[in-house]
């Protein structure tokens, strides 16, 4: 059996396994928005492109720039047994079965974030942005851009997550209008080695179940 469990904070099996002397070594939250106000996400694209970013659905020729985008961030996502961050090259990228939004600065590709349909809501695969333009509203506008471009298509329930130690995620969500209803732990059997966890070997974070939130 694998010694590291992601479960609902409230799964009484959870509990059991704390009484049992498992200890938490992660935490992270799944939010929902239902039922969206356009005017709200209009107003957060408008803060951008107000900022001469230009924002809009990227093409599949341009995903290469999003691997790129992605290669910056990668060392700034939170890693945890339940947010996992998978390397995104371009060939990962044209294999998902995702939309993609990005804010342009010029030519350079400020800010992405990743959209899929699942089963009965619209699941962000990932946001990311660049170190040089954080802060600026930029995640929420991708966000919301995001949100915009599934409406459409009749969507009306998204879903996002990540690990509760990402205070910007967590800020971005909101402001987009996203709320947490889901808080998940990720518990580590008291007989789990340091050195399982530096080959990402049996505590590793491939191989743990995942069924915590997904985001990004
Ligand atoms: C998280 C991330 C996407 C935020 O991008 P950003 O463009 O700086 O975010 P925004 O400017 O749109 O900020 C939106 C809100 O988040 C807040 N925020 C952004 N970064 C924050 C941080 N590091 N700590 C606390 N709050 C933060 C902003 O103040 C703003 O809050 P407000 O609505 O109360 O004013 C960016 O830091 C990033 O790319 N991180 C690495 C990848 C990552 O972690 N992606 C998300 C995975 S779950």
């Amino acid at each position: 059996m694998s010694d590291t469990r992601v479960l609902r904070e409230e799964d009484p099996e959870a509990a059991r396994l704390l009484g049992e002397g498992w200890t938490v070594v992660a935490e992270s939250w799944g939010a929902r928005l239902r039922d969206p106000d356009p005017q709200r996400l209009r107003a957060l694209v408008d803060v951008a492109t107000l900022a001469g970013y230009d924002v809009r659905e990227l093409e599949r020729h341009e995903l290469g720039a999003v691997a790129g985008l992605e290669a910056v961030t990668a060392g700034d996502y939170p890693r945890t047994p339940a947010t996992d961050v998978p390397a995104r090259t371009r060939a990962v990228l044209e294999a998902m079965d995702a939309r993609f939004v990005g804010a342009w600065a010029g030519d350079v590709l400020a800010a992405v974030t990743a959209v899929e349909p699942g089963e009965g809501l619209v699941e962000t695969s990932f946001t990311s942005v660049h170190p040089e333009h954080r802060r600026r509203g930029l995640a929420a506008a991708v966000k919301a851009a995001s949100v915009l471009v599934m409406l459409p298509g009749g969507a009306r329930v998204f879903g996002t997550g990540g690990a509760a130690v990402n205070a910007g995620s967590l800020a971005m969500n909101a402001r987009v209008g996203y709320l947490v209803e889901e808080r998940w732990l990720s518990l580590r059997a008291p007989a789990a080695r340091p050195a399982d966890d530096a080959a990402g070997g049996s505590t590793g974070l491939a191989k743990a179940p995942r069924r915590g939130p997904s985001d990004f």
